[in-house]
């Protein structure tokens, strides 16, 4: 099993190489709006702002925005929601002027200290397996294809692109005090 904690506590330890550091917290159907614009921004069928309230108000769902910590602008944001023990990842996206300087990386690790503070034991997702990005940062982080659905994305271009099935298991072994640890000062509800 992928020792993904150790790369989930470095990243929140530790702030990115570059630009304005992020603050990581959670977010609600408040930031629908925000989430709208960068959801178009990153899909070529992107969720309106009705859906995304939805979502950002359901409660087995759980989304996190990365934020500027002096203007509160939303750099990005990640979505998942929850069943049982199990959680399905239902999208992150970046502002594209932001991308490449790990704030994906540090949405993912936050987001997944709090699934496994959460009782989550198996994640899921699904990538465009064209989707270069999304399948780095996913790597990155231990997912590994458990299936694939083919013709199952709408392009831009009205073609069909087939989407990787990934699975990560949470690592049980992380201790309580870790999970403490993990969440730190910059996950606390913004409401
Ligand atoms: C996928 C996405 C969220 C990544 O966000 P990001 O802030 O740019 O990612 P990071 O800077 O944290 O990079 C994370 C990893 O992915 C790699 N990566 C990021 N963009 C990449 C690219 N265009 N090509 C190759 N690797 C890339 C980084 O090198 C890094 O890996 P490393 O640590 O091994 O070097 C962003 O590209 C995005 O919003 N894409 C559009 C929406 C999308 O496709 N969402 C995923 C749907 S499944």
């Amino acid at each position: 099993m992928p020792n993904f904690f150790a790369k989930t506590l470095s990243l929140l330890r530790y702030p990115m190489q570059s630009g304005s550091l992020p603050v990581i917290r959670r977010i609600g159907r408040e930031r629908a709006a925000d989430c709208a614009a960068l959801h178009a921004l990153s899909f070529a069928h992107p969720w309106t702002v009705a859906e995304l309230e939805q979502l950002l108000g359901a409660k087995e769902c759980l989304a996190d925005g990365a934020l500027d910590g002096k203007t509160q602008s939303l750099f990005g944001f990640i979505l998942s929601r929850q069943a049982a023990d199990e959680a399905e990842i239902l999208t992150i996206a970046v502002d594209p002027a932001h991308r490449k300087a790990g704030i994906g990386a540090k949405l993912l690790a936050a987001h997944l200290a709090k699934l496994a503070a959460a009782r989550v034991k198996t994640l899921f997702l699904e990538v465009d397996q064209n989707n270069v990005a999304a399948r780095a940062l996913y790597a990155r982080f231990g997912f590994s294809q458990v299936g694939e659905r083919k013709a199952y994305y709408r392009t831009a271009d009205g073609s069909r692109a087939t989407a990787l099935v990934m699975r990560l298991d949470l690592d049980e072994r992380l201790s309580s005090r870790e999970r403490h640890d993990s969440l730190g000062s910059n996950s606390k509800p913004s409401s």
